[in-house]
C-alpha cells in the first residue's frame, strides 16, 4: 500500500512571464519545484517520487536544478504538451509497488504536509479519488457561448480544488487510458463513475500563476520560513 507521488512541473507558465518554465522560477532564491519537493520528502508513507519536467530540463544535473534536492530514489521524466500528458508520463514511471498515487502541481509549492496526509487517509479509507478543496468566496455563474447566464450553483455546495489529488492507482491508470484531457485528474476518475471525496485543503496550497502570486508566496515564506 505504498504511496507514489507524481509532481508535475512541465508547464511553461506563460502567465508568469518568466524566462524559465514556472517550476524553475526562483522563490526566495530556490526554484518553486525545490519547495514542493521539500514537502513531498516529508510525507509519511511515500516510497516513490517522479518529477515530470519540461523536456529541455529533464536532466537533474543541469544548472536550472541548482537548489533542488530530489527525494531519495526520485526519478525525473520529460512531460508532454498538456498537463494530462505529463501526468500520464509520470504515472508510467512510478514504482509498480505503489498502490496509492498522489498527483501534485509543482506550482502549488507551499502546500503543507497536512494536506497530503488528509488526501492519503481518504484513499486508504477506500475512496477511489480524494481531492483537497476550499469553500468558494465568489458566487459562480455558468454561462453559454454568448456569456449569458445558464445557472447559478448554490455557493455552499461548491469547492475550489487543489492538489495533491490522490487515487487508487488502478483507477487513475484506467482514467488515463481513456486518452482524454482534463484540467484535473479527478474529473477523469469521476467520468468513470467513481466517488471522489473532497477533504479540507489549505489557503497555502494556492497555485502560483501570476507575478502577484509569486510575491504572495515570498511574503508567506518571509513570515514563516518553516
Ligand atoms: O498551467 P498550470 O499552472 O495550470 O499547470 C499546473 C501544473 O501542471 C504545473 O505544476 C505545471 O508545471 C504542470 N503542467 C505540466 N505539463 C503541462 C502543463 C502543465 O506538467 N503540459
Amino acid at each position: 500500500r505504498g504511496v507514489g507521488v507524481v509532481v508535475v512541473a512541465a508547464g511553461s507558465g506563460s502567465r508568469l512571464g518568466a524566462a524559465v518554465p514556472k517550476a524553475f522560477v526562483p522563490l526566495a532564491g530556490r526554484p518553486l519545484l525545490a519547495w514542493a519537493l521539500d514537502t513531498v520528502a516529508g510525507v509519511p508513507g511515500v516510497v516513490s517520487v517522479v518529477v515530470v519536467a519540461p523536456a529541455a530540463l529533464a536532466d537533474p544535473s543541469g544548472p536550472q536544478w541548482s537548489g533542488v534536492t530530489l527525494p531519495v530514489g526520485a526519478r525525473v521524466v520529460a512531460g508532454g504538451s498538456e498537463r494530462t500528458d505529463s501526468v500520464a508520463a509520470g504515472l508510467a514511471a512510478l514504482d509498480p509497488a505503489c498502490h496509492v498515487v498522489l498527483v501534485h502541481d509543482a506550482a502549488r509549492c507551499l502546500t503543507p504536509v497536512g494536506v497530503f496526509e488528509r488526501v492519503v487517509a481518504g484513499v486508504r479509507a477506500g475512496y477511489a479519488g480524494v481531492v483537497p478543496g476550499v469553500p468558494v468566496v465568489d458566487t459562480v455563474k455558468a454561462v453559454d457561448e454568448r456569456g449569458v447566464v445558464t445557472g447559478t450553483p448554490q455557493r455552499s455546495a461548491l469547492r475550489a480544488v487543489q492538489t495533491p489529488q490522490g487515487f487508487r492507482r488502478d483507477v487513475l491508470e484506467a482514467a488515463h487510458a481513456g486518452g482524454s484531457g482534463a484540467t484535473d485528474d479527478a474529473a477523469l476518475v469521476e467520468a468513470l463513475g467513481h466517488e471522489v471525496l473532497v477533504v479540507d485543503g489549505d489557503a497555502r496550497a494556492f497555485k502560483v500563476t501570476t507575478v502577484d502570486d509569486l510575491a504572495h508566496a515570498e511574503r508567506l515564506l518571509a513570515a514563516d520560513p518553516g
